[in-house]
């Protein structure tokens, strides 16, 4: 018989991993607290934008495989139990809230009165696992019967769905080989695709994955270290990075140097595994994870700066084009983005700022309502004395440069994203620039 799943949270994480659960062919109840979210849900409407999930939400909810509840007692009787809640960071600090996941355990374990599996995915601080099993063991009426294991989650936002049924690899951190066993029966249609699989203990499987997101946002600051240096020698650091990328060594993704990486979880996972080395008394072993966030947050310095030396040495009163608001392309999500940072940066020293973004505007406006926005591209350069690309959505990197040049009243582009053209830019009569190249 297929395995009932339930999945609690459907934020990004859960409402993903809903659907690519009954994808798979299970039956899948989705449980959240947030009644707007679910009534939203139920009726097809996902709570992000993220490429083909509303279409598979929709199939699913037609193929009945699955449904959207506020009740965590609907759940009782599902065989495993997906934790997929935010973990976002502290307001008055730089470690990870574990508030919902804690509760989503509190809320859950008195309904299980049935053997199961509760698994973990949202992205925890070390340790979390282990006194969550403890917990588990203390309220479930089923008693042992009722088992935590943790299997993180590696999906890119823009790229869930595909993530999601396609992962690079498994890890599954369990304390027991019937935890495994369940494990791989629910994924046996990714393994037999040849999904790698890792099986280790809960404190691995954890910081697997703050490690991954550590080391992915190590690479991006290296890079944009590099670029510093690039800048002042006259180097290309597009053309360094392929240089070094075709060593398999080091590989060419994510060196991509520019404006910096944003979004929900690079920024605040790196913070929180620093604050959890620090109550683990290692934080002397991270210290370069310092570095690494103070270098990322430094680029959106330095575009502001560069903005300001290329508007004539000072923004005030002069209008700036900002193209793109989402912390990357193909993606509604305004958290923590570059984009963002930089056009409120140049709001405050005095500059009129316009943006415009394909998917991301009203996220934009909620957080920050003070800015212009366009309704389209060539809108927000109307007048513009300097255009900012900082997210590199398609729609920017086809731009026809002369049509653009029409409506400016500078032709004066900065790359934050080194991905624009910058030959048909300048054969345009643009003053093209780029971070970290000539
Ligand atoms: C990341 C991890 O990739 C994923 O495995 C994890 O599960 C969640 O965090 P995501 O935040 O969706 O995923 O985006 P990602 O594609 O990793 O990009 C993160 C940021 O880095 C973006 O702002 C992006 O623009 C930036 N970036 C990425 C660069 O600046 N340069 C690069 O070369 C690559």
């Amino acid at each position: 018989m297929r395995m009932h799943i339930s999945v609690i949270g459907t934020g990004y994480l859960g409402a993903v991993h809903a659907a690519c659960m009954a994808e798979l062919g299970y039956s899948v109840v989705g449980v959240d607290n947030d009644e707007e979210k679910i009534a939203r849900l139920a009726a097809g409407i996902p709570p992000i934008y993220e490429p083909g999930l509303e279409e598979l939400v929709a199939k699913h909810i037609g193929t009945g495989r699955l449904r959207f509840t506020t009740s965590i007692s609907d759940v009782a009787d599902a065989d495993v139990h997906f934790i997929c809640v935010g973990t976002p960071q502290l307001a008055d600090g730089l470690g990870a809230d574990m508030k919902y996941v804690n509760e989503a355990l509190e809320r859950l374990a008195p309904h299980l009165t049935r053997p199961c599996l509760v698994v973990g995915k949202s992205t925890v601080p070390v340790g979390t696992a282990e006194q969550l099993a403890q917990r588990l063991a203390e309220l479930a009426p089923v008693g042992a019967e009722a088992e935590l294991a943790w299997n993180p989650e590696f999906l890119r936002e823009s790229r869930a769905i595909e993530d999601t049924l396609h992962p690079n690899r498994l890890v599954f951190g369990v304390a027991s080989d019937r935890a495994e066993k369940v494990l791989r029966e629910l994924h046996a249609t990714m393994i037999a695709d040849g999904a790698p699989v890792v099986v280790t203990d809960l404190a691995t499987s954890e910081l697997a994955k703050v490690s991954a997101n550590a080391f992915l946002a190590t690479k991006i600051s290296f890079i944009n270290a590099i670029a510093e240096v690039a800048e002042v020698t006259g180097a290309d650091v597009t053309r360094l990075a392929d240089a070094m990328g075709h060593d398999d060594r080091i590989g060419r993704k994510f060196l991509n140097a520019g404006v910096g990486f944003g979004g929900g979880c690079l920024p605040k996972d790196l913070r929180a595994f620093m604050a959890r080395a620090g109550e683990l008394g290692v934080a002397d072993a991270l210290t370069l994870l310092g570095e690494v966030d103070a270098i990322n947050l430094r680029q959106r310095d330095r575009v502001v700066d560069l903005t300001r030396h290329l508007a004539g040495g000072s923004v005030i009163g002069r209008r700036i084009a900002v193209l793109g608001a989402a912390f990357k392309p193909n993606s509604d999500d305004v958290r923590d983005s570059p984009a963002l940072t930089v056009a409120g940066q140049l709001h405050l020293k005095g500059a009129g700022v316009v943006v415009y973004d394909p998917r991301a505007m009203d996220n934009a406006r909620r957080i920050f309502p003070t800015l212009t926005y366009a309704e389209s591209v060539l809108d927000a350069c109307r007048g513009a004395h300097v255009v900012l690309h900082l997210t590199e959505w398609p729609e920017f990197r086809e731009l026809d440069p002369a049509v653009v040049g029409d409506v400016v009243a500078s032709r004066t582009v900065l790359d934050g994203r080194n991905c624009l053209d910058d030959h048909a830019w300048r054969a345009a009569g643009w003053t093209y620039r780029g971070l970290g190249r000539p």
